[in-house]
């Protein structure tokens, strides 16, 4: 129960100051879409930055991309998803509510809590499956709870949900088409390979990066930002040499891992799971979860983020959607109606293969793709920094986030609004500003405006006090242990670069 609690703590402090609101809630809000807000985008904007750099910006065989959202249509035929990319729903008789056949619970593990109102359960691991799979799994629902009106064993048999967005791109009906709203990143990333080899000195092994925003109608949105219908992903794709896959997919997972760690995810909240081979997505030949304890239902273990071995898959599968142009173009643009070209037998030589020039050998690279969620991780660094102390028979919340992600790196306080220590305050504010995120505060009596900054998971205070007027020394609260030692104004800036490592 304490971890339920916890969640809903963490959901109204993001509420509370700024952090994140529920999309158009004027109107009454529009069902699992959000909106960072003031805190929120900072925190955001630093996850996706540390991502940049781990990923891209400390690494010399990593590119970046930032590709469109929308895409040919061939795109997701070859890659897939036009005929792959579902969940299984089953419709409960009663109610007429669809819910994913793998999220449904067996009556008899069913838990109430006193007055009789479901609990939630620890549900499926997986995010989706191809659709053959999900078939192939499909149990009976005769012992099936319907979440919403808790009515057993009355479902429709299970049916295709597709989980892409449609759109129509066009103003005159003649030439307007169908298009998807991308469900990931990593297609406009294959798209580009040809030419990302071409324009620049990258060879194999290299890797493409990109983070943006991805879309799908989710059957089960839940838990805050954990799983909603407009997110945003980190996705890498790292081409190398067949043969060297299973040694570069280790590399990934630690590197990925450690990622976390760094970044202040306690290592006892986070572990790998290896997808079974019946779980493993259409394009795969391995694939491990790095999970995080997140605190819902009775607390259990979710995915953070993926990493695959999709081998040579969608390299191959473009170069058949390239040879379906013709096909497509006849029959009036509409993906659904046609079938991907048949591969042809000297496919390694195709226009997306590679050729190594040391080995003098051509060959389609295998790909390891390491697949972050940016919403999912700041939820899990939310979560993860969240505590609640009692200090001098008061609570104190705070978010005890590292200095790279917190959204305020320093505050600046004067300890009252007279005797010039406003100027001073707001001089050094105006200062620190140049190098890292500052937040100027006059307002209130002191505790208050520190409790507020513990809440923003600020990692430092300044305060210009009396002393200041005498020895030009500030005070320097740390978050954590509110601690506070006296720095020279002239050597405030070197000391909060060490501490912050910014
Ligand atoms: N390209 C591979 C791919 O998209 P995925 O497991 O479907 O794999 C990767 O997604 C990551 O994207 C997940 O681990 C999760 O962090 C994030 N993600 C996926 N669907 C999401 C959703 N509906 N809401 C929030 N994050 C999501």
């Amino acid at each position: 129960m304490a971890k339920i609690t916890k969640l809903d703590d963490i959901v109204s402090l993001c509420k509370r100051r700024g952090f994140i609101f529920q999309s158009s809630e004027i109107y009454g809000g529009l069902a699992s879409c959000y909106d960072y807000g003031p805190l929120g985008v900072e925190l955001k904007n630093n996850v996706k930055s540390a991502w940049w750099k781990a990923v891209v910006q400390l690494r010399d065989d990593i590119v970046g991309l930032d590709c469109s959202i929308l895409m040919h249509p061939l795109v997701w035929k070859a890659s897939g998803h036009t005929d792959q990319f579902a969940d299984l729903v089953a419709e409960c008789k009663k109610c007429n509510v669809r819910t994913r056949v793998d999220h449904l619970e067996d009556k008899a593990a069913e838990q109430v809590d006193s007055s009789g109102r479901s609990l939630p359960q620890p549900e499926e691991h997986t995010e989706h499956i191809s659709i053959d799979a999900a078939l192939a799994r499909a149990q009976d629902l005769s012992n099936k709870v319907c979440p919403n009106c808790g009515t057993v064993g009355q479902f429709t048999e299970p049916m295709p949900f597709k989980l892409m967005f449609e759109t129509q791109m066009g103003a005159n009906v003649d030439d307007s088409m169908t298009l998807y709203i991308r469900p990931e990143t990593a297609q406009g990333i294959f798209a580009n390979f040809a030419n990302v080899l071409d324009t620049t000195r990258v060879k194999i092994p290299f890797g493409i990066a990109q983070i943006g925003k991805s879309f799908r109608n989710e059957v089960t949105t839940k838990a805050f930002i954990f799983r909603t219908r407009e997110f945003e992903q980190a996705e890498l794709e790292f081409f190398c040499e067949p043969g060297t896959d299973d040694q570069w997919f280790e590399h990934w997972k630690e590197a990925r891992f450690n990622w976390y760690i760094g970044l202040g995810l306690n290592k006892d909240n986070l572990h790998f799971r290896e997808h079974d081979a019946d779980e493993l997505a259409h394009y795969a030949k391995a694939c491990v979860d790095i999970e995080y304890r997140f605190p819902f239902g009775s607390g259990d273990w979710q995915e953070l983020e993926g990493i695959a071995n999709r081998t040579d898959y969608d390299l191959r599968q473009h170069q058949r959607g390239i040879r379906t142009l013709n096909k497509w173009y006849e029959s009036d643009r509409d993906v659904t109606k046609i079938e991907l070209a048949e591969e042809t037998e000297d496919y390694s030589k195709g226009p997306l293969s590679y050729f190594d020039d040391q080995q003098k050998k051509r060959y389609i690279p295998y790909v390891i793709e390491p697949s972050a969620g940016i919403d999912r991780s700041a939820l899990a660094f939310l979560v993860d920094a969240y505590d609640e102390e009692e200090v001098r028979g008061e609570k104190r919340n705070l978010l005890r986030f590292s200095p790279a992600l917190a959204p305020i790196k320093v505050a600046v306080f004067p300890l009252v609004k007279r005797d010039g220590m406003p100027e001073i305050a707001r001089n050094i504010y105006n200062d620190l500003k140049k190098y890292f995120n500052c937040f100027y505060d006059e307002k209130g009596a002191i505790g208050r405006r520190y409790r507020r900054q513990d809440e923003a998971g600020t990692p430092f205070c300044i305060t210009v006090d009396g002393q200041t007027l005498e020895d030009s020394t500030v005070t320097v609260r740390e978050r954590d242990s509110m601690e506070q030692v006296r720095i020279s104004t002239d050597q405030l800036l070197t000391h909060l670069r060490e501490k912050l490592e910014v």
